[in-house]
């Protein structure tokens, strides 16, 4: 009894994207993103699709500990490092490195008793302004955590701002700070995110991160022009459950905001805002009925769309509807809903089943 609206994710996708950051990274490691539950594809099955990726990172200790369970052996990076004393026992435990990028967290590692070791990635601002240290205090850092005796290795972390603007020398000016500040070091060096790898070779450094474009979509606003040959890993889908005849002045949603102007058919899919599919979606966003475009009319609602089916032959109840996928990128439905494929992708909710597959 699964419900209508689900989220179809092709497990071939991963190493074949993977595939193609090598083929633009291949001096480099490669240590996917793995946070929001793989972006919504679900982490560990996008973990166990990829047994060849050198690393993973997430954002949160919590996001470890379930890839830990499911066992994963590869090196997990915690991007925000431990919150607190417990967390980075934990981390040690679990053998989980960590950006270190505050004061207090030097401060918990200097405290930390016990022989277990740890890699560190020393996280810089150079721009990015969220977190890490100014990197006048690098020397001064770095110094501090080779005095920490369970530090078994220091490596440098940078994140970019602008990398998806191509044309923005910002990119350039956080790679060239980056540089000058650390001239002196041998340390391995990651800095770069998807736009990085695909759009500014010398960003690369020793570790790249890749998270958009290991699920098949595309960082940059002119993403039309920038075929990677990266695979959609999922597809949005649901089914139609009404059909309603509509004659010219007949309305369709709440607010009766769209009028049909002629005679024809709409068919109301099962998916809403509720499973993810924005409300903010105008009426005209393209979906999919038996594989055929067709403008979503009206208001989304939370459990359900209108379709202008008028077009599309021989309509059903429980005909498949795509609302984004191989067929229908992502990325188009994004600009639509004045955003970005990160954020639709992460905001599938819970109740959206994901089903597995390898095509
Ligand atoms: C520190 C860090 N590195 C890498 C990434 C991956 O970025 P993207 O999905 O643009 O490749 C993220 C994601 O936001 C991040 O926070």
């Amino acid at each position: 009894m699964n419900p209508p609206a689900q989220a179809h994710i092709n497990l071939a996708a991963f190493p074949h994207n993977y595939q193609v950051i090598q083929q633009l990274a291949p001096e480099q490691k490669i240590m996917p993103v793995l946070k929001a539950n793989a972006y919504g594809h679900g982490s560990v099955q996008v973990a166990r699709a990829l047994p060849a990726a050198d690393a993973f990172c997430v954002a949160f200790m919590a996001e470890a500990l379930p890839l830990r369970d499911a066992g994963i052996t590869q090196p997990i990076t915690i991007l925000l490092g431990p919150q607190n004393a417990e967390e980075l026992a934990l981390a040690l435990e679990l053998q989980l490195d960590l950006v270190i990028h505050r004061l207090d967290q030097v401060v918990l590692l200097e405290n930390q008793v016990g022989e277990r070791p740890v890699v560190v990635w020393l996280k810089l601002n150079t721009g990015m302004n969220r977190l890490g240290f100014p990197v006048t205090s690098f020397a001064e850092i770095y110094q501090r955590l080779k005095g920490v005796t369970c530090v078994s290795e220091i490596r440098l972390f940078s994140h970019l701002a602008c990398a998806d603007e191509t044309d923005n020398d910002y990119t350039l000016e956080q790679s060239n700070l980056l540089d000058q500040s650390t001239a002196d070091s041998t340390a391995t060096v990651s800095l770069a995110n998807s736009a990085g790898i695909m759009a500014w070779p010398h960003t690369h450094r020793n570790w790249v991160r890749p998270g958009i474009m290991l699920y098949g979509a595309s960082p940059f606003s002119d993403w039309r022009e920038r075929d990677f040959g990266l695979k959609p890993a999922m597809t949005l889908k649901t089914s139609i459950i009404s059909l309603q005849d509509v004659k010219p002045g007949d309305r369709t949603g709440y607010g009766g905001t769209w009028v049909a102007e002629k005679t024809g058919q709409i068919a109301i899919a099962a998916i809403g805002y509720g499973d993810g599919y924005p409300r903010c979606l105008p009426s005209g966003t393209p979906v999919l009925v038996n594989g055929e475009r067709a403008p979503m009319v009206g208001r989304v609602s939370m459990d359900m769309i209108s379709i202008d089916v008028s077009h599309v032959p021989a309509v059903q109840i429980d005909d498949e509807v795509i609302l984004w996928g191989e067929q229908l990128p992502v990325e188009e439905i994004a600009e639509l809903a004045n955003t970005i494929p990160y954020e639709l992708f992460c905001s599938v909710n819970v109740r959206v089943h994901r089903i597995y597959s390898s095509t």
